[in-house]
């Protein structure tokens, strides 16, 4: 990982000083600042993180410039067309791709351990029936490190092994226990003989009184597995950051997770996929673009063109070209041919927002969250629950990192420091002096 030092001046001293560089198979070198303040005195200052690597990863690369993401080295692109979620969870958690017996050995694994303890069930009776479901995802999440505490060893590799298979195999049953309870529906319990979006699916939409009136379309269960597989991992963006960040103090890897989803709820991360479709709607017809485009352009007006914009893509998301396609061949087959209004807009919003020189000069695209609310949307799945499907899909990608990160012999607490512009030394002032 060495390569030649990087030297810097101190203009003020004249002194010289050297920082190791460090280099990783593709992408910019990193230089090593860890001992810049025991040399110079000084802190970094980087908000927002742009220009700082928080720990050296294996897992996913992208090339913000050219539009590129890789899982392990894969293209996103070939995993979307020729893989499934379970083969990229494999891959995210394990390095390379599974072989067969290695895919139904982690298959059957995830498949049988589905179910949550009864007890865990009732938390969701506790929280009122229009509770945010990310709400009580986080929350329940938190919670699941007081069931499962004999197995977060987190030294221990097998321990860490029943964790991921656990969180990634349990997540949709949470899911979909918070859907229910939204609705007032009595909880669907998990059928292990369906895949893993199947099953998810049937969670949410079968109802106990209606037996057999709900087939999963595998129309719908296809489309499901692409957004998994797209939404999977996405380098140290910053629910990522979070999970490692809380998992570096050595907490168990739920409240990681927890704290992981907590972040991810935020409108300009994983919450931008419901903010986008309440933006459509409100757009509501081809007429108003215009207006919308110049507030968002519009330095006093805080609104923004949701789904637009990435910190790291400046060319284009490759996951937003590939839901786009989707959107055509799954509005296609599940609306029989019916209107589809708010891809419509979209399509219409996104060229005229491309052609226009503010979004063309600042490098904003559509990202992976312009059109996935609308995919989501004609599952019938309804505009609160994106952000937690999202949450679904990363979890095996905040599983992998965390494990990266445990097993990291460079690892160490995150602990940053700061630019201090409060009060200097004072002396306390008795309150009848003040
Ligand atoms: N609409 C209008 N202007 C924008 C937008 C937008 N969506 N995004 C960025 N800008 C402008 C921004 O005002 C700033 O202008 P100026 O330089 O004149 O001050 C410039 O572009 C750079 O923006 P920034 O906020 O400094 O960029 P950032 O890298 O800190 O933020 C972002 C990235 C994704 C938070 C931001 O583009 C945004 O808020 N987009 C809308 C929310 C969204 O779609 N989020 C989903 C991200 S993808 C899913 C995920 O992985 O989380």
């Amino acid at each position: 990982m060495s390569d030649k030092p990087y030297s810097l001046k101190n203009t003020e001293s004249g002194a010289e000083f050297e920082l190791q560089r460090r280099t990783g198979t593709v992408g910019p070198s990193v230089l090593d600042i860890s001992s810049l303040y025991g040399k110079q005195g000084v802190f970094t200052y980087d908000l927002g993180f742009g220009s700082t690597a928080g720990c050296s990863s294996a897992i996913t690369y992208i090339d913000g410039e050219q539009g590129v993401l890789m899982y392990r080295g894969y293209p996103i692109e070939q995993l979307a067309e020729q893989s499934t979620f379970i083969e990229v969870a494999f891959l995210l958690l394990y390095g390379e791709l599974p072989t067969e017996s290695e895919l139904n050995a982690f298959d059957e694994s995830i498949r049988t351990h589905t179910m949550l303890h009864e007890s865990f069930l009732r938390f969701f009776n506790g929280f009122h029936h229009d509770a945010h479901p990310m709400a009580m995802v986080s929350g329940v999440v938190a919670c699941m490190s007081a069931f499962y505490h004999d197995t977060t060893d987190i030294q221990d590799s097998a321990d860490r092994d029943v964790f991921s298979h656990r969180i990634m195999a349990k997540i949709p049953t949470i899911a979909a226990a918070a859907y229910k309870h939204s609705l007032g529906q009595p909880f669907v319990y998990p059928k292990n003989e369906l895949d893993y979006c199947s099953n998810l699916l049937n969670m949410f939409f079968s109802v106990p009184a209606q037996s057999g009136s709900y087939e999963v379309d595998p129309v719908s269960a296809e489309a499901l597995n692409l957004l998994f597989v797209l939404h999977a991992d996405h380098e140290q963006n910053c629910s990522t950051s979070t999970v490692r960040l809380a998992g570096s103090s050595g907490t168990n890897p739920y409240s990681a997770i927890s704290a992981g989803i907590s972040a991810l709820w935020g409108p300009a991360h994983g919450g931008a996929n419901e903010a986008v479709i309440n933006m459509l709607e409100e757009i509501g017809n081809a007429k108003n673009i215009n207006k919308y485009i110049a507030r968002a352009k519009d330095k006093n007006d805080s609104f923004r063109l949701m789904g637009f914009g990435h910190r790291v893509y400046k060319n284009h998301d490759p996951r937003a070209t590939i839901i786009r396609q989707m959107c055509h061949r799954v509005l296609e087959k599940l609306d029989q041919g019916e209107d589809t209004p708010l891809f419509e807009l979209a399509l219409e919003l996104e060229q005229i927002a491309l052609k226009d020189s503010y979004f063309i000069e600042k490098n904003l695209y559509p990202n992976v969250d312009f059109y996935s609310g609308i995919i989501y949307q004609a599952l019938g799945i309804p505009k609160a629950m994106f952000t937690v499907m999202f949450a679904i899909a990363r979890t095996v990608g905040w599983a992998a990192q965390w494990r990266e990160m445990v097993r990291d012999p460079e690892s160490r607490i995150g602990r940053p420091r700061q630019l201090y512009i409060g009060r200097a030394q004072r002396d306390y002032q008795p309150i009848a002096d003040r």
